[in-house]
């Protein structure tokens, strides 16, 4: 079943306790925590701090996005924090090696891979990963507007992520909203990232039930 993960980046920050409440009432199963250095993109962001602080308040699956220029040096900083999950970028520094990281500490191994990257790329590494997190827009900031150029690239990790014999979830991250969610789950995606699409909507419910209904009969 198709999965929402609401990106906290998109959410009020000074409100952030009511925000994560209105995920998880909307019916969001995952929140997605993005992590930025000002090296492997421009923007600064979230740290480990933010992650222990959410992991008190919510039961939801946290799913932590790594834009790092060097992520093996805070593996552990974010396992000790709680992540459920710790995803990587394949243009990163010491991709392989990171993934074996997180497993060792019982956390699951997600890739993830720039608009303009080839799936190609992300193959060799996928019998280490749990999660492939397809990016859609220039990763960096939030409400931009999402490429469906990328989209087709979604068949060929689905074909290369069932021939490890792994259960490998498929995101797509950037620019999804309520009026192309049903394009995106066609072409393969089984959790949806949403910020501002979701948080940036005065009714978050409405938009992931409208999203349900299309992803219905979206395959
Ligand atoms: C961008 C981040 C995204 C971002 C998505 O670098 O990885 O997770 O929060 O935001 P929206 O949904 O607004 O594009
Ligand atoms: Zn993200």
């Amino acid at each position: 079943m198709m999965k929402i993960s609401a990106s906290l980046l998109g959410a009020d920050l000074l409100d952030l306790g009511r925000e994560i409440c209105r995920a998880k009432e909307a019916g969001a199963a995952w929140l997605h925590i993005d992590v930025m250095d000002g090296r492997f993109v421009p923007n600064l962001s979230f740290g480990p701090g933010l992650v222990r602080a959410v992991r008190r308040v919510s039961d939801l699956f946290l799913d932590v996005h790594l834009m790092l220029e060097r992520p093996i040096e805070h593996v552990d900083r974010f396992a000790d924090a709680g992540a459920d999950q710790l995803c990587v970028h394949v243009e990163a520094d010491r991709p392989e090696e990171t993934l074996r990281a997180i497993a060792a500490r019982g956390v699951r191994p997600g890739i993830c891979l720039n608009p303009d990257t080839p799936a190609e790329a992300v193959f060799p590494l996928l019998p280490l990963c749990d999660a492939v997190v397809v990016m859609t827009v220039q990763p960096g900031l939030g409400g931009q507007k999402l490429r469906e150029d990328v989209l087709p690239k979604l068949r060929a990790l689905r074909e290369a992520a069932d021939k490890t014999g792994r259960e490998i979830l498929l995101s797509v991250d950037g620019g999804v909203k309520a009026d192309n969610a049903a394009r995106v789950l066609r072409a393969g995606a089984d959790v949806l990232v949403m910020g501002t699409g979701l948080f940036g909507d005065p009714d978050p419910r409405d938009v992931i039930e409208r999203i349900r209904r299309e992803a219905a009969c979206a395959r």
